[in-house]
């Protein structure tokens, strides 16, 4: 058994959670290369030491070029804000590294593309963080639509809300850069584009109306100084599919009280499926034939009948959290660079989502239905 080295970039929200999920996955799954944490790197110096100390990284610097470039990192994971994503996974393929770039992958779908090419043509893998769609209940979702068993697909109504973003005084932030391409309908809107995608395949053709709730932001917490906001809070789309169904989404991160709504309901000639991130080990199954008497949703329970919760936890209902979410899509990347299958979503299914994004910035604004091109 080698080692594979892991460079991660940021030590935020993200950072944490890619450098718990490399070391967790070597654990937990039969790999045959282990990750080490090999480099840390943070422009602010305090959190990448601190993120040394506690996570284990054998070293930190605040130069990410350094950590792209060093032999002992096989693989960089980038973590930082969506602008720097391009610039720094471009430098990581040309030095022949395995890119895992946090979503949205890029701020626009042009330089996403430009991402994807480098990265075919240098022929190293990557992988985007839509770690939802890792959920052991969502795969069998997927299985469960594709054997028919849901029967003809009526509709799919999806929603990510969140109330993050709520409070008007809440400090102005890299999230509402206009340079970082849209506001929610990036933010959150890709995790449920991307799922959608998961369970029904393309998107053809979108209506969409992205609102502006908090037109303007203290620009640091706590100043009097305000700055205009550019992006959206509120974004309401109408889907086509490319299997003919149709569809709705809403992202919303001024969605009061809300703090994870991320789900979908599905329905079908013969069944119906609901699912909520806010109980995640769960899957609601309605079926339409039977005893009308006993006709009703019924709640699945992830356990070890659901590929890979058993590597987790041998008991069913003793549920898995977050961060393994974030364990499983690592080793699954881990798998592929090792030979096995690519389950992506690598960065040409990012760049997919990444226009599902752009028409829908594209189609509120010329207030017209609009192909993906
Ligand atoms: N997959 C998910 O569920 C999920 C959840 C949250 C965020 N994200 C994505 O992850 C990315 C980061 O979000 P976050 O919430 O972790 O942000 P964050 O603000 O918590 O962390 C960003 C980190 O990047 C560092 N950084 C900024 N500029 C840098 C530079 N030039 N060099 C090195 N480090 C630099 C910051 O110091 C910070 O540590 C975004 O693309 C975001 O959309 C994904």
């Amino acid at each position: 058994m080698g080692e594979i080295g892991i460079g991660i970039i940021g030590t935020g929200f993200m950072g944490k959670s890619h450098a718990i999920a490399y070391r967790a996955a070597g654990g937990i799954f039969p790999l045959n290369n282990s990750p080490v944490l090999e480099m840390v790197a943070d422009n602010n110096e305090a959190a990448g030491l601190a993120a040394h100390k506690q996570l284990g990284f054998r070293r930190v610097t605040t130069d990410w070029r350094a950590l792209v470039n060093d032999p002992a990192v096989h693989i960089v994971s980038i973590t930082t804000p969506n602008t720097l994503h391009k610039e720094m996974a471009l430098a990581a393929i040309a030095a022949g590294k395995h890119v895992h770039c946090e979503k949205p992958i890029a701020p626009n779908a042009s330089d996403a593309k430009d991402m994807l090419e480098a990265a075919e043509k240098a022929g190293v893998k990557t992988q985007v963080g839509f770690n939802y769609i890792k959920n052991p209940v969502l795969k069998l979702a997927r299985e469960m639509i594709a054997s028919g068993e849901l029967g003809d697909i009526i509709g799919f109504r999806g929603i990510h809300a969140e109330d993050y973003m709520t409070d008007p005084e809440g400090a102005w932030s890299w999230r509402l850069d206009p340079k970082g391409g849209g506001g929610v309908i990036a933010d959150l809107g890709s995790h449920i584009i991307g799922m959608a995608r998961f369970m029904l395949g393309p998107i053809t053709e979108l209506f969409a109306d992205l609102e502006t709730v908090v037109p303007t932001r203290p620009i640091a917490p706590g100043s009097t100084e305000r700055r205009a906001v550019e992006v959206d809070d509120i974004a309401r789309l109408t889907l086509r599919f490319a299997r003919g169904c149709r569809g709705s989404i809403e992202a919303n991160w001024c969605a009061t009280g809300r703090k994870m709504q991320l789900g979908f309901e599905i329905s079908g000639t013969k069944g119906a499926l609901v699912f909520s991130q806010e109980r995640f080990n769960e899957l609601r199954y309605y079926k339409v034939d039977g005893d009308p008497r006993h006709q009703g949703f019924t709640t699945i329970e992830a356990g070890p009948a659901h590929w890979p919760y058993g590597l987790f936890c041998v008991a069913p209902g003793h549920q898995i959290g977050f961060n393994d979410l974030k364990a499983i899509e690592v080793a699954e990347f881990l798998a592929s660079i090792e030979g096995g299958e690519v389950s992506g979503p690598d960065f040409r299914e990012a760049w997919e989502i990444q226009k599902v994004v752009d028409t829908a910035i594209k189609a509120s604004l010329n207030r017209h239905w609009t192909s993906i091109s």
